[in-house]
């Protein structure tokens, strides 16, 4: 495929069926981890990080929410107060404590949180100097892998060392794109930094797709973004397109997903669209590469 004028081929997540599921029939299938990244910034990440968790919970699916962007919208988006934190994903990256003890239940049954405190930015600098740098968030996650269906890992807006070490412990990537000006605009390096990193630290990585995000129907620019993306990722592409909703972009300061928020607004109803397509796809047996 031609991104940018560059030419790039990554290999899609395998569609093979997983013999996990919703929660209570299957007890002892690992986690499946999606790192939710694009460098650009304000394209959703968050907002499909928290709501495609949320709905995949709702689904009956053990799932976890980790927030490694020190911005900490995921973890104030599903309503934990950062100012009253007690343990953090920085404090299982830094060795102070076991992953698991700084999971917190939410709002929405069946989703847990590892939340993201303040001191998270510094995490950035502090695990370069640690042996395996790149690991750390894998290994912590090890220990929590067989406690849920879905781990999702909302990544910041950049493709540094957090970035990198959720690309590393993720079986898969999804791709939020904002279908605005510049859509694909970065979108070349964030696949040569996949391919990267399945090439030297996780050779299982695959592209789990492509999100498109804050559509807007009526605007003639928005059409052509979903065109181009859909030209050059025909099959990555999700079919499920996530418009721009203003009952989407309230929910976060109220703490609480779109589905707890506003049940009743196309947000919700697209996100809840979207894990169904989720888990389709994921259960499809048909390989496409
Ligand atoms: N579908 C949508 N409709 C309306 N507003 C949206 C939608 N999706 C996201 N937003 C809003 O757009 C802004 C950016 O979204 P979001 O925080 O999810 O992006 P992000 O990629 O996580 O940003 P960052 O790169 O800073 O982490 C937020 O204010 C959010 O509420
Ligand atoms: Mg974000």
């Amino acid at each position: 495929m031609l991104v940018e004028g560059r030419t790039v081929a990554l290999p899609t997540a395998r569609r093979g069926r997983r013999s996990g599921g919703p929660s209570g029939r299957v007890a002892t299938t690992m986690a499946k981890t999606i790192a939710v990244a694009n460098q650009k910034g304000g394209v959703g990440k968050t907002t499909t990080s928290v709501n495609l968790a949320a709905c995949l919970a709702a689904l009956q699916f053990r799932t976890l929410l980790v927030d490694i962007d020190p911005q900490g919208n995921a973890t104030s988006g599903v309503g934990c107060d950062r100012a009253s934190l007690g343990r953090s994903i920085y404090d299982a990256l830094s060795g102070a404590c076991e992953l698991s003890d700084a999971v917190i239940p939410t709002t929405v049954e069946l989703l847990s949180l590892a939340p993201a405190s303040t001191d998270l930015a510094g995490a950035e600098v502090e695990l370069v100097g640690v042996t395996d740098r790149e690991r750390v968030l894998r290994a912590a996650l090890a220990s929590v892998a067989h406690d849920y269906d879905y781990v999702l890992i909302d990544c910041p807006p950049s493709l540094g060392l957090l970035t990198i070490n959720a690309l590393v412990a993720a079986d898969t990537v999804l791709v939020p794109i904002q279908t605005e000006y510049y859509a694909l605009e970065g979108l070349a390096r964030l696949l040569d930094t996949i391919e990267l990193v399945r090439r030297s630290l996780n050779g299982a990585l695959a592209l789990e797709g492509l999100v498109l995000t804050m559509h807007d129907g009526r605007n003639n620019l928005s059409r052509q973004v979903e065109a181009e993306v859909r030209e050059h990722f025909a099959a990555q592409t999700y079919e499920t397109v996530i418009p721009r909703n203003v009952r989407l972009s309230e929910s976060p300061s109220f703490g609480q997903p779109i589905i707890l928020y506003d049940i009743r607004s196309v947000g919700a109803k697209s996100y809840l669209d979207l894990a169904r397509e989720f888990i389709e796809r994921n259960a499809s047996t048909h390989a496409q590469l």
